[in-house]
């Protein structure tokens, strides 16, 4: 077998983990918002329409704040239309999915749903078809008390309170030529700053995303970055990056050690970013909010289908990847690398959350189920807050097409509060266990709570929901503590969290 061991120390830190870097994110898309959270007819559905069964889902994944209303359908959308009496509100084109948008459920309904979801809203300004008027007009309505135009309309239809919306994006990935009102560098930065002072002059406790690059395979990225920072860098707090990885080629080594690529990614971007404000002489750091990340891949053939039968039909089923083991495997790693970065990246969200590459999946008038995704990001989510620690790890590694010395173990660790500790490790070995020796003696005494592991012996298994427990996780109760060293075994193709506690 295999050997890798970690060195862990409590001064071996990389800083503070922000919990909003297991957020998620809800696209008026598909069947995201229509048949995935909200089902008027459905025998779960609550006063408002909410399936409470996707509720109690996206609860126990605690997700701390979810990306809304777009995406790419935010760079065409009309915020007004989402307002109002329901019965008053327009149906309109969506020129992103080819889809009609009935606006049922707008800003208030998500708020609301936001509360029931025991999460927040990060809300999506357009800076596509639209600009500066309204991004600073959305804020006032949302966020200001009383007493002007669109604070009083906000509660005339029926939030007295303001609705406290404190993170927004400006725009969606408006680099992409398939974006409505795609911009150069300059043009964005321009429009960002300028959108960026307004916001916050109605409302300076917001925080601010602006556009990074819609993925580092684009050609102009690391220009883009630049020129649009050196634009907005002082009224921005975050800039964003998005990155989807597939696995056409089949080939599961090369597949898993895509988490080498996003490392690069954000260190890449944490670069530029530093660069711009030494350029600016700026004492301020910029950090990252990796707006969008999963895999996806398995559902775009079907996609053009979708659209052939039945183009500008409301809530289409686009984008409903079917996820197998490895990409649960894929998204553990990826997890880790956020951890490994948590002094800059600040706010991830997973996109997205029901049933468009989802790790949560319905069927309309039916069940719920957990995609195998869902547990990586849950157990992440669930354990991993706190400090994130800067381990020591030497692992037997391997060379696949685009990386050599790829880990086999893929792992960090976390503090919590409590003392607590928690180990979370991925092991791309395909064919055999990794033995993990830990040394954790600067942690006092400590105990094996629990191994959590996700493992299937077929790496393309998935969960339907006829069988929604396929992949699912199982609790261990074995390694072994010999004063201070952890000695545990970490199975083939396995996520694992090894959740080690203070001994009373
Ligand atoms: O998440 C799906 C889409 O991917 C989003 O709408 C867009 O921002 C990205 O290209």
């Amino acid at each position: 077998m295999k050997k890798a061991s970690m060195i862990l120390d409590r001064d071996f830190r990389i800083g503070q983990i922000d919990p909003r870097i297991y957020g998620s994110f809800i696209e008026h898309l598909g069947r995201a918002v229509y048949g995935g959270i909200y089902e008027p007819d459905h025998p779960t559905a609550d006063e408002n329409g909410f399936r409470r069964d996707v509720i109690d889902m996206v609860r126990r994944l605690d997700v701390p704040v979810v990306r809304y209303p777009g995406g790419n359908f935010v760079s065409g959308f009309n915020w007004e239309d989402s307002i109002g009496p329901r019965d008053q509100r327009p149906a309109r084109l969506d020129l992103a999915w080819f889809t009609t948008e009935t606006n049922e459920v707008g800003l208030h309904e998500f708020v609301d749903w936001c509360k029931k979801a025991n999460t927040q809203p990060m809300y999506a300004v357009n800076l596509g078809t639209r600009g500066i008027d309204a991004a600073r007009n959305i804020v006032e309505y949302a966020n200001h008390p009383s007493g002007s135009y669109w604070s009083d309309l906000r509660i005339r239809n029926g939030a007295k309170d303001p609705l406290g919306i404190k993170l927004w994006c400006l725009g969606n990935e408006m680099d992409g030529p398939w974006q409505m009102g795609a911009k150069t560098a300059y043009e964005y930065g321009h429009v960002a700053n300028e959108a960026a002072k307004v916001m916050k002059w109605v409302d300076p406790t917001i925080e601010l995303v602006a556009c990074g690059s819609s993925g580092s395979g684009m050609p102009t990225f690391g220009d883009w970055e630049y020129q649009m920072l050196t634009e907005c860098y002082d009224n921005v707090d975050y800039v964003s990056l998005h990155r989807y990885y597939d696995n056409y080629s089949n080939n599961t080594p090369d597949f898993l050690a895509r988490s080498m690529d996003l490392d690069e990614f954000i260190k890449t971007v944490v670069a530029i970013c530093d660069s711009v404000g030494g350029k600016k002489h700026s004492k301020k750091k910029l950090n990252l909010s990796f707006d969008e990340w999963n895999v996806w891949y398995h559902s775009k053939e079907q996609d053009n289908e979708v659209w052939k039968q039945g183009k500008w039909n409301r809530a289409l089923p686009l984008l409903e990847d079917i996820y197998n083991f490895e990409d649960a495997l894929l998204v553990g790693s990826m997890l880790i690398t956020f951890l490994r970065n948590a002094d800059r990246v600040k706010i991830a969200c997973l996109a997205q959350l029901v049933n468009v590459i989802a790790p949560i999946m319905t069927r309309n008038g039916g069940g719920v189920w957990a995609q195998t995704t869902y547990w990586p990001m849950m157990h992440a989510s669930k354990y991993g807050r706190g400090e994130a620690l800067r381990p020591i790890v030497n692992s037997p590694a391997y060379d696949c097409k685009d990386y050599t010395g790829v880990p086999y173990l893929d792992a960090t660790a976390t503090l919590a509060d409590d003392g607590s500790v928690t180990i979370f490790a991925v092991n791309r070995d395909l064919a055999e266990g990794v033995e993990l020796s830990a040394d954790l003696r600067a942690f006092g005494q400590l105990k094996v709570e629990e191994h959590i592991v996700l493992h299937h012996d077929d790496m393309k298994a998935i969960n339907t929901e006829a069988n929604p427990d396929n992949v699912a996780p199982v609790t261990l109760h074995d390694g072994e503590m010999d004063n201070g060293k952890l000695t545990i075994v970490c199975p083939s193709a396995s996520w694992n969290v090894i959740r080690l506690v203070p001994v009373k």
